[in-house]
């Protein structure tokens, strides 16, 4: 596999990062991760305007041009022959000798690029349903951040798998804020999909905007705010989005079936209709 570090396209094993790079010492850096279906980029202005903003909230510069990354972003989707998968970005504040203050603004930043090359549109998970626990929110307080501090979302899915579920959502002051890396919805008896309103304490997904745009279009009614678990389960659909998720469906969440414990109608047509859009 052909990596990009630094302005570099390299295989693999020859890419090195410094044992000093502030993303290693204190996860001091941000990240992307943008779908590939037939070769395309899917969202990429999305993404690119997240990552500016992430890199501004966190007082970093871009690395370079979006249209620079976008040309890093296809030159390794030829380069490794990528129709379906991802493309992951990472941009941290660089290498300096270790100490809790910011290096000065002149040091240059790390720049890494991968591809992976998976199924993501034929998703199993998405065809069966996730099942899904609930776990303690305890995430610091800027979700609204990409960062690769995601030790909390890695040891969450591990309880999940340990409880025989799929994935986690966490919940805060009872409430569920999102996912583990994706956000989270309801369709209610109603009809109404339902999801955490955007703040601090969630990641505003790029899926998220543009498939609750596909909502919309659809005529489907939209409120954008917190629910529980309890409300969750007593649901007639879930689902969750995320880049390389897209739209998949929950059918259990802490041991309850959500409706008749099938992946719902409302989830499956937004899975289709933003897949197609996306080509
Ligand atoms: N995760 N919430 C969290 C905490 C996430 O980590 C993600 C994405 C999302 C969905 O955002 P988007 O639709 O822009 O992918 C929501 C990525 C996929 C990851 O960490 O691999």
């Amino acid at each position: 596999r052909i990596v990009y570090v630094n302005g570099n396209y390299v295989p693999e094993p020859d890419a090195k990062i410094s044992v000093f790079d502030r993303g290693f010492l204190f996860a001091d850096g941000v990240y992307e991760v943008t779908s590939v279906i037939d070769g395309k980029l899917v969202d990429f202005a999305g993404h690119a305007a997240r990552l500016r903003r992430s890199l501004a909230e966190l007082k970093m510069e871009m690395p370079c041009s979006q249209e620079e990354l976008l040309s890093i972003h296809r030159e390794l989707i030829v380069r490794n022959e990528v129709t379906e998968g991802l493309v992951y970005l990472q941009v941290t504040r660089g290498v300096a000798d270790r100490d809790f203050v910011f290096p000065s603004a002149a040091t240059p930043p790390t720049l890494i690029l991968f591809t992976q090359s998976k199924a993501v549109v034929d998703n199993p998970l998405a065809d069966r349903g996730a099942r899904i626990v609930s776990i303690e929110d305890i995430r610091w307080g800027r979700r609204d951040i990409k960062t690769v501090q995601l030790l909390y979302p890695s040891m969450a899915k591990m309880i999940a798998r340990e409880k025989g579920a799929d994935d986690a959502w966490l919940v805060e002051d009872g409430v569920v804020t999102e996912g583990t890396s994706n956000n989270a919805y309801i369709v209610t008896q109603d009809g109404t999909i339902v999801t955490r309103d955007l703040s601090s304490h969630i990641l505003a997904g790029i899926t998220r905007a543009a498939v609750l745009k596909c909502a919309r279009d659809l005529q489907m009614k939209v409120e954008e705010r917190p629910f529980t678990i309890a409300e969750a389960q007593a649901a007639r659909e879930a689902f969750t989005t995320s880049a390389t998720g897209f739209v998949c469906p929950v059918i259990e969440i802490d041991g309850a079936a959500v409706g008749d414990g099938q992946p719902g109608p409302v989830a499956r047509r937004l899975r289709q209709a933003y897949v197609e859009e996306s080509r």
